[in-house]
């Protein structure tokens, strides 16, 4: 499952070999394959970290009671569940809800290459710290890449935590993914600070941190073909 799907030229076409995968151990517990929600020309794409029960169930990524609540939140600043396209970075449930293991996530990564590749949003929200490290290549954990957005991938990349860490942790959580997505409004407006010392004063303005570059790493660790 490498190379071969970055030939792939339709979400549509993808979400059927997705389908039909038995590349890792999750493809023998899963009800369904939980490829993603929305459509292609989506300018925000959402990357979770893998189905639970009920989107096992239902086969559509944050239905649940996370679902639920990334969707409250976003819808406060006017951004509503078909505005955007959803996914996970694994497309099956692990059982009981266990953390992906890396070899999943390995298997599994070039479906998200791709999609993230034809659906080409503006900006990725990257929820919690599997997504956001894989995406990010990074070994730093989400509590200290939060709040800010970068640049990445010539779109803009903003990490903030999963919906679930917010029912457990309450308000103070919550608020924080409010933050992050006042930063990704700010993206879709255009209210972007490329150099802070030139242009200090606009109002709710976003400064851009860049990522490692195309040269120096492949679109989330592999160099395609
Ligand atoms: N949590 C996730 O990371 N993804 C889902 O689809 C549901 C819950």
């Amino acid at each position: 499952m490498t190379t071969a799907l970055d030939k792939v030229d339709s979400l549509e076409e993808l979400a059927e070999i997705a389908s039909a995968c038995t590349a890792c151990r999750l493809s023998a517990t899963r009800t369904n394959v939980v490829f993603a929600s929305g459509t292609k020309d989506a300018q925000v794409m959402v990357v979770g970290e893998g189905p639970g029960q009920q989107e096992d169930e239902q086969g559509l990524p944050f239905v649940g009671r996370s679902g639920r609540l990334l969707i409250e939140l976003l819808s406060e600043v006017g951004i509503t569940r078909e505005d955007v396209y959803i996914a996970n970075v694994v497309k099956c449930r692990p059982p009981q809800n266990r953390d992906p293991r890396q070899d999943e996530i390995e298997m599994c990564k070039p479906f998200l290459r791709r999609q993230i590749e034809l659906v080409d949003p503006v900006v990725v929200i990257t929820l919690g710290n599997f997504s956001s490290k894989l995406l990010m290549q990074t070994t730093t954990g989400i509590t200290r890449l939060r709040g800010k957005a970068y640049e990445w991938w010539g779109r803009y990349l903003v990490p903030t935590f999963h919906p679930a860490a917010a029912l457990r942790g309450g308000e103070r959580v919550k608020n924080d993914i409010r933050a992050d997505i006042a930063i990704v409004r700010s993206l879709l407006e255009g209210r972007i600070i490329h150099d802070s010392e030139e242009a200090p004063n606009l109002a709710n303005s976003v400064e851009l941190i860049p990522v490692a570059s195309e040269e120096q790493l492949g679109l989330f660790g592999t160099v395609s073909s």
